[in-house]
Parts: C-alpha cells; structure tokens; sequence
C-alpha cells in the first residue's frame, strides 16, 4: 500500500537549544536560507507524500504562517519584478496538504503521535521528527522507509548507529541483519535512553519511522516512561514484538536542529552548497581554519 500521509510532530518545548528556541520554535530555525521544517516538508513530498499533518503546541503560529500564502508580501514582490522569489513564496504554500492540529500539553513524542489519529485514519503513515534534517541521501530517506513497508509489510524505522558514549540520550535497538539485503534489519527490542547496563546496541532509531495504524491502541496505552512523557519507543516496542518491525538504515546524513552542534553542522553542509554562497563560503572557511 502506497504512503500517502505523514505526521511531523513539532510540538516540543525545544530545551536544548534556549533561548533561541524561546519564542521561536526550533523547527522554524534557518538553515541558510529556509526554516528547518521546510527541507524536512519537501522531504516528505520527494517521497510521495500528499497529505500531511503538523503537529504545533502554543508559540508554534510562525510554522503555519511559513506554509501559509503571505498577500502584501506577494503584491510587493510583484510590484519590484523579483518574479523568480514571488514563485519560490508562492511555491512554499502549494507543496503539500498541510494540516495542523496542537497538543495541548507537551507528553511527549508518542502523546505527539497520538495526536494525529484521526487524521491518520486506517493507513500506513510516515512520521517525521520536526528537528531532524536529513540531506545528501541517494534518495530521501522517507522515501527509503515507504519502499520497505511496500515490500515488508510492517512498521519500519529509519536506523543509523550514533556514538557508543551517547547512546543513553537515544533509544537503543536489538537488530539483526537480514540476509541478502543491504541496510535493513529486523528490530527486536527497544530501550528509550537506556541506563549503561540497559543498552542493547549503538544503533538508535534517528528521525523517521513509518508506522502501520495499529499503533494507535498501543500508544493508547502506553505510559509515561523516561523522562516522565508518553515515548513513542515505548509503543513501538509493543509493536515491534507483536507484529514485526524492521529497520532502514537511510543513506542520507541527519542533523540534528535540537542541538546547537547540529545546527551548526546542517548550516556548515547547506552553504558549501547553496549556489548562492558557496563559494564566498569556502574561501571564508578556509580562512578561518588557517586561523585555528
Ligand atoms: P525532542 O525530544 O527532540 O524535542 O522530540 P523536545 O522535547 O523539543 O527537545 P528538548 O529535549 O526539550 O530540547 C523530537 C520531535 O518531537 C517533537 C519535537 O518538536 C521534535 O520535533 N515533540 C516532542 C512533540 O511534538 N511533542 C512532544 O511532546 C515532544
């Protein structure tokens, strides 16, 4: 079955990247020229998406101001004969579908999930965490996911391993290779922000994951676990032992928007090549590094 929706939950408190995030939601931080939620947006369509769901919490307006159609803007454009910019703004609102729905109260990125039920209906799902960006892959890696539910059948999460040091601050994941496939695994248990002695693997699961519909009587049932939220790893244990879950491990590279450093980074990688500045870019970076 062909995925045609996905859920971009956006509704975090973004804690780790204050004060910049105070009032302005890290999903809408430029990354040179666009707000993060955009590259993750045209993800999302590059992949056959059509319909999608933005989940906003209080402070959020700007994310549906962005994808909104912005008149006085558009009539000045026009007026000083910037045609190529008018079309990129106007473009922005035409990408996709986009609706939105708030949660009301910040429980976490399964609670997030929860939230989009009755958008999602019956079918197969993709989910794309606000904050990850993921560039430079041989195709998008929500589109990588799609392809392996079409061919498997079950929930499928996107999968890269992280440094061993830092696994307590993602889920850890059980996997085991699946014969003859290049990147694909079977998930075979989960741990969100495992103690040391908990931890099953480097390998977490970064940014995407699509999902089958049952998910959402797991995640009705699902309690707070780390930190106090509703985990949507929490549910996808349930699901991973009962029906199946398999793991992509997408060729793209993620940043992170909710961490200073990897904001830094997906800034870094878009100007070397944006056309624009790359090149004025380059000399500069080169010249800061003979300074280091
Ligand atoms: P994170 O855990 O990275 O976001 O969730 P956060 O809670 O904003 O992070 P910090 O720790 O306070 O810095 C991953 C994605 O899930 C969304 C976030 O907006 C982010 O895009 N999320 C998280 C929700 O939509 N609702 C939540 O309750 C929690």
């Amino acid at each position: 079955m062909k995925i045609k929706k996905a859920v971009i939950p956006a509704a975090g408190l973004g804690t780790r990247v204050l004060p910049a995030s105070k009032s302005m939601p890290k999903e809408m931080l430029p990354i040179v020229d666009k707000p993060a939620i955009q590259y993750i947006v045209e993800e999302a369509v590059k992949s056959g998406i059509e319909d999608i769901l933005i989940i906003t919490s209080r402070g959020k307006t700007t994310v549906e101001d962005h994808f909104d159609r912005n008149p006085e803007l558009e009539a000045r454009l026009l007026a000083s004969k910037k045609q190529e910019v008018y079309d990129q703004m106007v473009a922005i609102s035409h990408m996709a579908n986009i609706q939105y729905v708030r949660q009301k109260e910040t429980k976490g990125l399964g609670h997030a999930v929860l939230c989009a039920k009755a958008f999602v209906g019956n079918e197969p799902f993709a989910v794309l965490y606000g904050d990850d960006v993921i560039l430079n892959g041989e195709r998008p890696a929500c589109r990588e996911l799609c392809e392996a539910y079409e061919e498997f059948g079950v929930g499928v999460a996107g999968i890269k391993p992280v440094p061993m040091e830092d696994i307590s601050k993602y889920c850890s994941l059980a996997i085991e290779k699946v014969e003859g496939k290049d990147r694909v695994f079977h998930l075979t248990d989960m741990i969100e922000k495992p103690s040391l002695t908990e931890v099953l693997s480097n390998y977490s699961i970064l940014g995407r994951v699509v999902l089958p519909p049952e998910i959402f009587p797991i995640l009705e049932k699902t309690r707070p676990g780390a930190g106090g939220e509703i985990q949507l790893t929490d549910a996808m244990k349930v699901l991973a032992q009962t029906k199946g879950m398999m793991g992509v491990e997408y060729t793209g590279t993620r940043y992170d928007m909710g961490n200073k450093f990897g904001i830094l980074q997906a800034i870094v990688e878009v100007a070397l090549q944006h056309p624009q500045v790359k090149d004025q870019f380059r000399d500069y970076l080169k010249e800061v590094a003979a300074r280091l």
